[in-house]
Order: structure tokens, then sequence, then C-alpha cells
């Protein structure tokens, strides 16, 4: 390459997955029949009503225009009586939802809002990579903080306390990334976290971004919006999307809730990279926002199916988990004899063609450990665990 690239490039690696589903892809070309559970893509169909409402609108003659920056009005409302029926969160929709283009993109815009060149992030150390690579390519300074695995992969509040002790006062820690129900641990949200977490927060003077796709996949208690917490909306934000929760992964609408300076804020950003979504998607989404309980009980039933099923898989590998795990995946550990997941993960890959995700592309604490999606049907998942049993 003649032209160099910015420093952000030459130090930011390519996603993982875009990497590895491409050797998939090599592998099914080549005729393979590869199982893949590597990625957290729904299988299952949006609600029928979903699909409706995106054939209805792009029908129409106004549906291909540029559209409001903020989204529709009716997106928004449709986002603010979702808040309010899952979570008891009310919002008001013009001034306190912003739709995004999936929650990754409100990531990045969060990031450029609100950090200056070596600004502290607080970022877990096992979690959703683009926290970690989105903070360091606008130049902050990443702080990876511990998960207690022994008390249900929570973060460990003293070592926080420390690191913002030791931080220099002129790059002050400004933003904690946090996910609960985590990624990929499967930990669950609890309401005394989130109480911990805002009062750090106030504490501290720093932006609390919470990242909520999995609240309604697999839970066992109600869901729960860290913006139902005492004092929360004065230093938190909330993202959330409807990729995992409605089988809408690559529609990318998701949204960020929050106080209106903070809105507005990241909008002024957005508005300059960006100019909205497809009028269609939107009116889709506003519909598969009133999916109903049962809906979700349906397809929460399905994915039950498939956990049993991956947990044969995972105990065929010799792998320990906890069952309390929520959300779309199941966090296991290697057992001694497998020397690290990348090992396990390749040769699976290439003598099995069955691909799960190694741990450590969620941080090198995940390096004894992978991430199995639910999203291949039972009889794939009860495939891919024959396979393994096959002698070579
Ligand atoms: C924790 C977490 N946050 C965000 C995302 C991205 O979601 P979206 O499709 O809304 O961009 C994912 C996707 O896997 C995720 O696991």
């Amino acid at each position: 390459m003649i032209i160099p690239l910015a420093h952000r490039a030459d130090q930011t690696q390519e996603y993982y997955f875009s990497v590895k589903l491409a050797e998939v892809r090599r592998l099914q070309a080549a005729g393979h029949d590869v199982i893949n559970l590597g990625i957290g893509n729904p299988d299952l169909m949006p609600s029928p009503n979903t699909i409706d409402a995106l054939i209805k609108s792009v029908q129409q003659p106004t549906a291909h225009g540029y559209q409001p920056y903020k989204g529709t009005p009716a997106l928004r409302q449709a986002i603010a009586a979702f808040y309010n029926h899952t979570y008891g969160v009310p919002l008001d929709p013009d001034t306190e939802i912003l739709p995004l283009i999936g929650s990754k993109e409100g990531i990045t815009h969060i990031s450029l809002t609100f950090l200056n060149d070596g600004d502290g992030v607080l970022v877990p150390e096992l979690g959703y990579p683009a926290y970690r690579a989105v903070s360091a390519m606008v130049g902050a300074s990443v702080r990876e903080y511990p998960l207690m695995e022994n008390n249900g992969w929570q973060p460990d509040w003293d070592v926080l306390e420390d690191i913002i002790a030791n931080t220099d006062p002129r790059h002050p820690v400004k933003i904690m990334w946090m996910n609960y129900p985590h990624m990929p641990t499967g930990a669950p949200a609890t309401r005394a976290l989130f109480e911990r977490a805002v009062r750090f927060a106030n504490d501290y003077k720093l932006l609390l971004c919470h990242d909520n796709p999995y609240s309604l996949i697999l839970n066992k208690k109600p869901p729960i919006s860290l913006l139902s917490v005492d004092g929360a909306r004065e230093v938190a934000i909330e993202l959330n999307s409807l990729s995992k929760s409605h089988n809408m992964a690559g529609w990318r609408i998701g949204w960020m809730a929050g106080e209106k300076p903070y809105v507005d804020s990241v909008l002024a950003i957005k508005s300059n990279v960006d100019s909205g979504q497809f009028k269609p998607l939107m009116d889709a989404a506003t519909e598969a926002l009133t999916n109903s309980d049962d809906w979700h009980r349906e397809r929460n039933a399905v994915y039950q199916g498939r956990l049993d099923a991956i947990h044969a898989l995972l105990d065929a590998l010799g792998c320990t988990y906890s069952t309390d795990q929520e959300g779309l995946f199941i966090w296991a550990k290697l057992p001694d004899s497998v020397p690290s997941a990348e090992a396990l993960v390749d040769d699976l890959l290439l003598t099995k063609h069955v691909f799960i995700a190694p741990g450590f592309i969620f941080g090198p604490k995940g390096n004894r450990y992978v991430r199995v999606s639910l999203c291949l049907p039972r009889e794939r998942i009860e495939e891919a665990t024959a396979r393994l049993k096959m002698p070579q």
C-alpha cells in the first residue's frame, strides 16, 4: 500500500467475525456443511405483522425520501410505549429517544460525543468487542475493569474505585460501559447491581452507558432497564435494539434512551454522519414493538429447547457452564485437557465443520472459554453434537 493509514486504522484490527466468517464461507464454497454456532444472528422470523407493515409501507410513494434525523415520531412513540410496558420506564418520545442504525452504531456516536483524546473509558474485561475498539479508535484510554466469576460476573467495585483514584485528573474517566444480561457470560441483570452502578457513576461523575439488547431473551425474572433505578437519569443512557429480541438483526434498528441533553448531543454528531433510516424499516419496527408478551414467550420456548441441546453439546466437549445464563448464548469453560479456546475452535471448524466462538475475542480473560449461540434449529445443534462424538 502506498498511502499511509491514519493511526486509528493502523491500530484497529478487522472484527474477528468478519475474518472468521470468510473462512466459514470458503469451507462452504468447497462443499462442506458448516454448522455455525458462533454468531448471535437470530434465524427465527420477525412477527408476521412486522413483515406486513414493511410491505405496506414500501409501496407508499412517500416512503422513499430522506426521513427525520431523529426517526419518525411513530417509531419514537412505539419505543416509549415499549419501554413503559416492558420496564415501567416512562420516556418522552420527543426528547428522550434517539433511533439508531443498531446499537453498535450508538457505541461509536456516543464515544465521539463524549470522549476527548486520552479520556478514560471503563470497559469490562469480558464484553462486546466494540466498546474497546471504538474507545481506542477515538483516542480514548481504555481501562479494563475486572468481572468476578465467583460473584455472577459482576464488576469488582473496589478495583473500579482504585482505577478512578489512580487516574490522571487531566484525563478523567468519562464513560463506563456495562451490559447486563451480560454478553458473553450470560450473567443476569439485578436491581442491586444497577443501583450500585448508578451510585458509582454519581460519585465519580461519569456517564454510565448501559447496553441492554438481551433483557427479553431467556430472562428468568421480569426484564430491567438501568433507567428504572433512582438517580440513573442524570448519569446514564441506555442502548437497546430489535436485533435479538425481535429477530431483526439485519434490519439495523436500535435506539438510545436518556435525558434530552444526552440525546441532543449525540444527535448533533450523528446527524453529520448518517441521514436516518429507511421509512419502511421504521414503520415495520414500529409494528414489531407491539409484539405481544405471548410472542416473546413463544420465541423463548424455542430457545429453551435449543438450550438443552447446547448443554448436551458442551457436555460432549467436556465443558462446564452455569445453567442460570440469560441471553442468546451459552458461555462455557474448557476442560483442562484442551490447550486453548483458539486451538479447540480451529480444530472443530476444520475437522468437524462446527464453528463456535472462542472466548478470547471478548477479552483475554476469555481464553479458556467458548461461547455457543442459540441461533440454529435444535436438529442442527444435535447434528453438531453427533459430529463431535464421531471418531476422527
Ligand atoms: C452486547 C451487545 N451489544 C450490542 C450488540 C449489537 O447490536 P445491534 O445489532 O443492535 O447493533 C451486540 C450484538 O451482538 C451485543 O452482543
